[in-house]
Parts: structure tokens; C-alpha cells; sequence
């Protein structure tokens, strides 16, 4: 699917302008993977996140909410798996440092083109005019003891090399990224020797966008670790870091070779070193001056996913809520994870949020739930306004799935960059209370008054980004078209067509002009009157067009506009009459003031 880098940048370019989304810490240059959310983003936020707990929890009967603590107990992320699996493998790029997820890396077809080393350009003619023969196909091109010749300077290194040519980069792109990494190495204008070359079918160790050689790929968890209670000064900047350790390091060397003979060595640089964060003594409780104040030192976790707390709390929600089986606990809230790629603005962040539902019931309800969880959750889709063709349902296949789950469907939206993930729908059987039932000895069965039977729930597991749900409801509302400007004439007008229900601004109110105080004084009235049943914006600033315009680029879909008829200046029979637009159709209708808020409020439910 072609993707649509320009209106992407287009995109990004409006959050930042009009105030949805900026990237985090950005006057000390920005904070790599997290964003902050501006005066319009949260609004939008808000909406989706109202609309999803209303369906979720308030129109049920059988869902109940709860809001869970982001710092994690380890034995919960043990239990869960988090702390031995959750860890995702990556691999650098040998030129530019580039580090890519391993399963981000589409496998390749071409001819590796291997190198022996380099050697500097003009040591050639020198050691020629010594009379040595040196041959660039050998391997070792010149013979060891003769290196001497040349003294001032390193001549070459000697340090074998790949790169894959494809259809999508040529052999001569190829050797350029060659040519590139050995001059990173020292080697100011090298010229390759030694080449051999080998066709290779669906390899992915090679740089898709350069052909470099990729580095091993090496894994990493994916938590980020803390501690609670007090830790000495030094210690305390270290515990948490952005990012895979080493990730500033450049990445071992490739076949490296050690020959003596070659004062161009570049020595073997540092392994990827994980951060050891704490050492085990900080991890045991601090005796403070000798006295009985021990402090409550204990390692933590940023939550990865809303999910556990719900597991967690799963008896006593029981107990409190008196639910029967089939019933859900749903949870909005952060989850962090130390992603290695963090991309395509904020599709993938650090730092986000998740709305997550896990519906518990009887094991041989659980294929039939998915089913209908996954129709529920492509009917939220819709009812925010995403169009049914740009929702695609992928079937996880059996040996990409989490080896306890029956069944997952991952719901994914066509975004400009390329079909993606929006939210999992996962049948988990009884895994996770199971796990957290042996491991904390306490009992998380649930008891059937009828058949007098005791067992461990099966749980289905919808679970949606809020984040990528903005960004999807961004994407999807991102239209250019046409409008007359003041004089009539046809301009561009950038407009968001958000559905009316998630709108940041539900309505704007707009005296015709800002010097006439009786118009002034009637817009101000109907901001009074709509503001309890919505969020509404007044405007008095520029011409009219301008501010319609204003607001069609953010995505208000109602404007009201008080003009001199509404005074009955012209016309006794429109007093208290306004003009409504609506930004799609751009179409004005004339209706009573009185009637305003059940008009408006039909249409943003
Ligand atoms: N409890 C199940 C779970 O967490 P997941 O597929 O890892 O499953 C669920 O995450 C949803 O959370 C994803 O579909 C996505 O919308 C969102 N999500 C996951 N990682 C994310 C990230 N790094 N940035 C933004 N959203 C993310």
C-alpha cells in the first residue's frame, strides 16, 4: 500500500500549529518517544476516552471500572511474564548508528558484496613506485612486512565487510555504504579490496535503506525499572533510562581481524552494556543512620500495559461488585515501554495510554466472545467517525500469538504511513489469573452459585491505544477543499472533519462584529446558554470568513453567528434568531436561539 509521507508531515505540522500534540521537553530538545498533549489535543483526548468508558462501563450492565496504580509490585510483572519475556531483539546499522527492531526488518533478496578491507587512495601509487604489486581482488593485497613502507600514516584496514545490493538499492549504492564505513574508520578516500560476492534469498541483516551490514541483534526488556523510597544522591539519575543501554555507542565491529600489520586498527569498541540500574545492595532496604527508620527501598515497574492491575484486583472487585459471569472490568490509563524505535510521531511512544477491557467468563464462552468483542470494537470505530474501509481485521496467526491465547484479532487502520495497529482483541484463556493465583498462593477462582462449582475465569481482552486512536481520528479527519474567502473567490481550506461526538470544540459563537455591543452582548448569552452542555469557543476577532476558517482547521463542526438580524433590526420575525453553520456542508440555517442547545446537543452525543 503506497504510503503518503506529504500529508503526514502536513499533519504533525497542524498538531504542533494549532496545539494538539507537541513533543515533550522540547525547548531542552526534546524527550525521544514521549509527546505532551496541547489545549486542543486534550480536549480530543478527553472525548475519546469519555466515549470509550460510556459504552464500555456506563451502558453495561455487567462492566465496571477501576483505575489501578502505574508503579508495579516485580512479583506481578513476574507473574505475569513481564519480567523474564517481555523483551523485544534489536540491531544497528554499521554506517549510521541506525537501530531498527528485528522483526521491523522485511526480509531481503540480492548479492552481498563482501570486502576484505580498504586502503588509502594515494598509498597506492607509493607503494607501486617501492615496487610492490598491489592486487585489489586478493584478499591481502599486500604483503605484511611491506606495510612498513608506508610510515606515515595508517595505509588501510584490514577489516572484512558486507552489503547487500537489491532491487531497491544498486551495486554501486551498495559500495558506496562500504566506502562509508571504512571511512568512518579512518580510512579518508578508501578503496575496497578483497571483494567477493554471494547471491542471498530473505536475508534481514541487511540495512533496507543503505545495504549495510546490520549488527547482531540483541535483546532487551522492555520495562522501565524504579524504586520507591529513598536512595542515595548517586544513585538516583540512574534508575531509570530512556532507550536500550548503549544505545549513544557505536556498534561492535564486523570480522574484525586484529592483523598487527595494520596501524590502521580501529580498536574493538565497547559491547552494548544493559544498564545494571540497581545493584543489589541498593535493592535491599536502607538502614538510615543506624536508627529503626529503615526506609522502604524496593525496586518497581512502570506499568507496560493497564492490564495486570485488573487481574490483580480481580477478587476484590468480585466481591465489591457482586457480578455474575459473563462481566468485564475495564481501565483507562499510562503504560510505559522503554521502546527501541520509537516512530512515527506518536504511534509508537514511550509513554502512552491504553483502554483496556477484560471481559472474564466460562471457558466455553470464550471463542464466541472474541467474535463479538471484535464486532463491538469495529462499531466504536465507526461510531467515532473511522470509515469501515479503513478498519482491516488481521487473524493472528497460531505461532505469532501468545502461546496461551485461543484466539487474536489485531483491529488495524490504514494510516498514511502504512496499515498499522489500533488495538489487539485477544482471547487469553485463563492465563493470567491462573499465573497470578500460584504465584501469590491466593485464590482467584470464582464460585457458580448454581452449579456449585469453583474455577478460574477465562478472560477475552480488548485492548486499544488512546493514543493511536487519536492519531488515527487525526489522520482520518485531515481533508483539504474549497471555500470562498471574503471576496467570494475559491481558496484551499485545511479542515478537520472530526465527527461531532469527539470534537475538541463542540460549537463557536461569533458576534458579526466586535464593535457593535448589542451583538457582542447576545453572542456572550449564547455562550452562557451552551457552555453546561459543552465546550464552546467565542470568537470576536477578524472577519467572519477567517474565523470560520479558523475553526474548520480545528475541527469545530458548528459555528453560531449573531447578526443583526438576530437584534430584529430588519426583521421583527428573525429576533433571536442565529445563523448555524456546519463545516462539512458549510451550509447556513437560521434557528432560534432557544432551540439552539437541543439541536446541538443531538447532534454531539
Ligand atoms: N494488555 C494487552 C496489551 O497491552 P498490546 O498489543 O501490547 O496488548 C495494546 O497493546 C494496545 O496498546 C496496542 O494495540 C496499541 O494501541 C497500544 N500500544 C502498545 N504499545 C504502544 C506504544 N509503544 N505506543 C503507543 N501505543 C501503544
Amino acid at each position: 500500500m503506497p504510503t503518503d509521507a506529504q500529508r503526514m508531515e502536513k499533519i504533525v505540522s497542524l498538531c504542533k500549529r494549532r496545539g494538539f500534540i507537541f513533543q515533550s521537553s522540547e525547548i531542552y530538545g526534546g524527550l525521544n518517544g514521549v509527546w505532551d498533549y496541547g489545549p486542543l489535543g486534550v480536549e480530543l483526548k478527553r472525548n475519546l476516552k469519555n466515549y470509550w468508558w460510556r459504552v464500555i462501563v456506563h451502558e453495561r450492565d455487567e462492566v465496571v471500572g477501576m483505575d489501578g496504580a502505574i508503579l508495579t509490585h516485580p512479583e506481578v510483572l513476574r507473574a505475569s511474564g513481564h519480567l523474564g519475556g517481555f523483551s523485544d531483539q534489536f540491531v544497528d546499522c554499521f554506517v549510521t548508528g541506525k537501530r531498527f527492531r528485528v522483526d521491523e526488518i522485511q526480509p531481503q533478496s540480492g548479492i552481498v558484496y563482501r570486502f576484505a578491507g580498504a586502503l588509502q587512495r594515494d598509498v597506492l601509487p607509493k607503494l607501486q613506485g617501492e615496487g610492490i604489486n598491489v592486487d585489489l581482488s586478493s584478499q591481502d593485497p599486500i604483503p605484511p612486512l611491506r606495510w612498513a613502507a608506508v610510515r606515515e600514516r595508517p595505509p588501510g584496514l584490514r577489516l572484512s565487510f558486507s552489503v547487500l545490493a537489491t532491487s531497491a538499492i544498486s551495486p554501486k549504492r551498495a559500495k558506496t555504504t562500504a566506502m562509508e564505513f571504512y571511512r568512518r574508520r579512518g580510512i579518508a578516500d578508501p578503496v575496497l579490496f578483497g571483494e567477493r560476492e554471494a547471491r542471498v534469498e530473505n536475508t534481514t541483516r541487511y540495512n533496507p535503506e543503505n545495504g549495510s551490514l546490520l549488527t547482531e541483534p540483541r535483546s532487551f526488556n522492555l520495562m522501565f525499572e524504579t524504586h520507591t523510597g529513598a536512595l542515595d544522591e548517586h544513585s538516583s539519575g540512574r534508575v531509570m533510562s530512556v532507550g536500550p543501554a548503549g544505545a549513544t555507542g557505536p556498534p561492535s565491529e564486523p570480522g574484525y581481524s586484529g592483523y598487527s600489520g595494520y596501524s590502521g586498527h580501529v580498536a574493538p569498541l565497547e559491547p552494548v552494556k544493559f544498564d545494571s540500574t540497581l545493584t543489589s545492595s541498593q535493592k535491599q532496604p536502607v538502614d538510615v543512620k543506624g536508627t529503626l527508620e529503615a526506609a522502604d527501598t524496593a525496586l518497581a515497574y512502570l506499568r507496560p500495559e493497564t492490564a495486570q492491575s485488573i487481574f490483580v484486583q480481580f477478587k476484590n472487585i468480585l466481591e465489591v461488585s457482586r457480578k455474575k459471569l459473563p462481566f468485564g472490568i475495564a481501565q483507562i490509563g499510562k503504560a510505559f515501554r522503554n521502546e527501541i524505535n520509537p516512530r512515527n510521531f506518536t504511534f509508537r511512544s514511550r509513554e502512552f495510554e491504553q483502554m483496556e477491557l477484560e471481559y472474564f467468563c466460562r471457558a466455553e464462552e470464550g471463542m464466541r466472545l472474541l467474535e463479538y468483542w471484535k464486532e463491538q470494537r469495529l462499531k466504536f470505530y465507526e461510531n467515532i467517525g473511522i470509515a469501515r474501509d479503513k478498519l482491516h481485521v488481521l487473524t493472528v496467526p497460531d505461532e505469532e500469538r501468545a502461546f496461551y491465547s485461543k484466539g487474536t484479532y489485531d483491529i488495524e487502520y490504514e494510516f498514511p504511513f502504512g496499515r498499522q495497529e489500533l488495538e489487539g482483541v485477544a482471547y487469553r484463556t485463563d492465563y493470567d489469573l491462573s499465573q497470578h493465583q500460584q504465584a501469590s498462593g491466593k485464590s482467584l477462582e470464582y464460585f457458580d452459585e448454581e452449579t456449585k462449582q469453583r474455577f478460574v475465569p477465562h478472560v477475552v481482552e480488548p485492548s486499544a491505544g488512546v493514543d493511536r486512536t487519536v492519531l488515527a481520528l487525526i489522520c482520518e479527519a485531515y481533508a483539504e477543499d474549497e471555500a470562498p474567502d471574503e471576496k467570494g473567490k475559491m481558496e484551499t481550506r485545511i479542515v478537520l472533519r472530526f465527527h461531532p461526538r469527539i470534537a475538541p470544540i463542540k460549537c463557536a459563537v461569533f458576534p458579526l462584529l466586535k464593535n457593535k455591543e448589542a451583538l457582542v452582548a447576545k453572542a456572550k448569552e449564547i455562550v452562557d446558554l451552551l457552555r453546561p452542555h459543552m465546550y464552546v469557543f467565542y470568537d470576536e476577532s477578524g472577519a467572519i470568513g477567517r474565523r470560520y476558517r479558523r475553526q474548520d482547521e480545528i475541527g469545530t463542526p458548528f459555528g453560531v453567528t449573531v447578526d443583526f438580524e438576530t437584534l430584529g433590526e430588519k426583521d421583527a420575525a428573525l429576533r433571536d434568531t442565529v445563523t448555524l453553520r456546519e463545516r462539512d456542508s458549510m451550509k447556513q440555517d437560521r434557528v432560534a436561539i432557544k432551540d439552539l442547545p437541543s439541536i446541538l446537543i443531538s447532534r454531539i452525543r
